[in-house]
């Protein structure tokens, strides 16, 4: 395996240990709210240190940015690791078991290796630009489900930022009607993955940061599908907002998004 991801692998891995160490003691665990219902938790913060230790000391020139940490390392690299350490930590307090460990590696300002981890069912998604996208080393690729007809989507439902609630409703509304199914899983790391194996033929959500997306991405990307921002742009590391799909299905999924968009939610000022 190439080196970087290697590292990458072993960082996910130990953090995923932590996390799933951490289950039967979730009640004795010190958790604290960074913002309207956003938890955090020692586990996510433990789990990061443990990501950013092996990450340093492998590559010391590398810079890195953890969602507890913050940036660290030399100001101005060109490698930049992005790292959420616990996605779906809502779902990991409560003991519902969906969530993960997510590690994308930039180089200049694009995305060139990607990890998802999921600890309680030892799956491991790897990505690495131009060379394809595994699952626990076998090849992935997206669905070929054509139109929204029959398909099973993914999302997110908003729930820190209530801003954006009612046209996200009326996106969830216009996809519904001919999904075989909308899923809420509660971490969007593992959701993009699974649009990259095709138990999902879609997924879209608002709101999200760069950690949350950035290996999920690449997998997407890597298994053949297709990714972008609400209107169909590649501003989706600066919005926040992303709509993925197979080829056949991502067209039609921005159709339907387009009549909801607020100007906000094309990333526009509303004055
Ligand atoms: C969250 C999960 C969730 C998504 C949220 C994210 P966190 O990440 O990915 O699925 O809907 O927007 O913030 O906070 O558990 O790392
Ligand atoms: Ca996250
Ligand atoms: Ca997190």
């Amino acid at each position: 395996m190439d080196p970087m991801l290697n590292i990458a692998v072993r960082a996910a891995r130990a953090a995923g240990d932590i996390i799933v160490r951490a289950m039967d003691r979730v009640d004795l665990l010190n958790i604290s709210l960074k913002s309207r219902n956003d938890f955090v938790s020692d586990v996510d913060r433990q789990a990061e240190h443990e990501i950013v230790g092996i990450l340093r000391k492998a590559y010391p020139g590398h810079a890195v940015l953890g969602e507890e940490h913050g940036e660290q390392g030399p100001a101005g690299s060109d490698h930049v690791w992005v790292i959420d350490p616990l996605d779906g930590t809502t779902n990991f307090l409560h003991g519902f078991p969906q969530f993960s460990v997510s590690i994308g590696q930039f180089y200049r300002g694009r995305i060139e290796r990607g990890v998802v981890y999921d600890p309680l069912r030892q799956e491991l998604f790897v990505a690495q630009r131009g060379a394809g996208a595994t699952l626990n080393n076998r090849r992935i690729r997206v669905t070929r489900q054509k139109g929204l007809h029959g398909a099973l989507l993914g999302t997110g439902i908003p729930f820190k930022d209530q801003s954006y609630i009612d046209p996200y409703l009326a996106m969830l509304k216009s996809l519904l009607r001919d999904a075989a199914g909308i899923r809420r899983a509660g971490s969007a790391a593992l959701d993009l993955a699974y649009v990259a194996c095709g138990r999902l033929d879609g997924f879209w959500e608002i709101g999200l940061q760069r950690w949350d997306m950035a290996a999920g991405v690449l997998l997407v990307l890597e298994a053949g599908g297709l990714v972008s921002d609400l209107e169909g742009g590649d501003k989706y590391f600066d919005t926040g907002s992303i709509v993925c799909a197979n080829p056949k299905l991502h067209a039609p999924m921005l159709e339907l998004i387009a009549p909801h968009l607020t100007d906000p939610l094309r990333g526009r000022p509303t004055v």
